[in-house]
């Protein structure tokens, strides 16, 4: 099925969780992992987050270019009172894949599978798509094997610990159907903030 190009930005602790044992919101893990969020954010038409990132985060998606901003849920309950939907921005597109079509002022709706949301973004021009997380959200991608590219900083400098909190594909001891093979398409290591960067390109056949 034809869909945009999907890449996915996280941030990992040194134990590989992408979340703090409250869940409390993940914010940024230093001043240029926030650079590089907007870096990516600016190569993307469209970005994608799961609607636990949209709540934890309090996130509006925005960016000046203003990318569509696109939020999966399944039970299609987002609060009309989020302050996404007040705040200056790319269009926004709420799919709900195990209810109708969510309906909230200034939002378009939409009822279906992820794959086949992928696939309308792809119909309506969207060639690259950038997934924010969070961890639920990235399952379900790499499931569909849609990660094209795979961003993360390493914050070697933490560890979230937490026995239940997700890492880069969901939750723990939750193994994905098949193993995907990447290739290290990017590498940089900065010793003053105790963080590495790495970027991934998915090998395909
Ligand atoms: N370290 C980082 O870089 C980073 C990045 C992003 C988020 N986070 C953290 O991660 C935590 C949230 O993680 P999470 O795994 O709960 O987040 P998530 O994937 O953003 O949200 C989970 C929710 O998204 C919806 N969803 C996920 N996969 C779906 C699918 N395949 N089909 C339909 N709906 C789907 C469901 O919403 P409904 O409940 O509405 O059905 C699900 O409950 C927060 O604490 C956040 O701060 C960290």
């Amino acid at each position: 099925m034809t869909r945009p190009q999907i890449s996915l930005n996280l941030a990992l602790s040194a134990d590989g969780r992408i979340t703090s044992p409250a869940g409390r919101p993940s914010g940024w893990t230093s001043q240029r992992d926030h650079r590089r969020l907007l870096q990516l954010r600016q190569a993307a038409e469209a970005l994608i987050v799961g609607r636990g990132t949209l709540e934890a985060d309090r996130m509006t998606l925005g960016a000046p270019h203003r990318p569509w901003r696109c939020v999966v849920s399944r039970s299609g309950r987002f609060d009309p009172g989020h302050p996404l939907f007040s705040s200056p921005g790319g269009p926004i597109h709420l799919l709900a894949t195990a209810a109708a079509a969510p309906s909230i002022k200034g939002a378009e709706g939409h009822a279906g599978s992820l794959a086949d949301f992928l696939a309308e973004l792809h119909r309506r021009g969207i060639r690259r798509l950038h997934c924010e997380g969070g961890g639920g959200l990235a399952r379900a991608l790499a499931e569909l094997d849609a990660l094209d590219q795979v961003h993360l900083t390493w914050a070697g400098h933490t560890l979230f610990g937490g026995r239940e909190n997700p890492g880069l594909t969901g939750p723990p001891g939750d193994f994905l159907p098949a193993s995907l093979r990447y290739e290290l398409a990017d590498f940089e290591a900065d010793p003053s903030s105790g963080e590495c960067f790495l970027s991934y390109r998915r090998l395909r056949g």
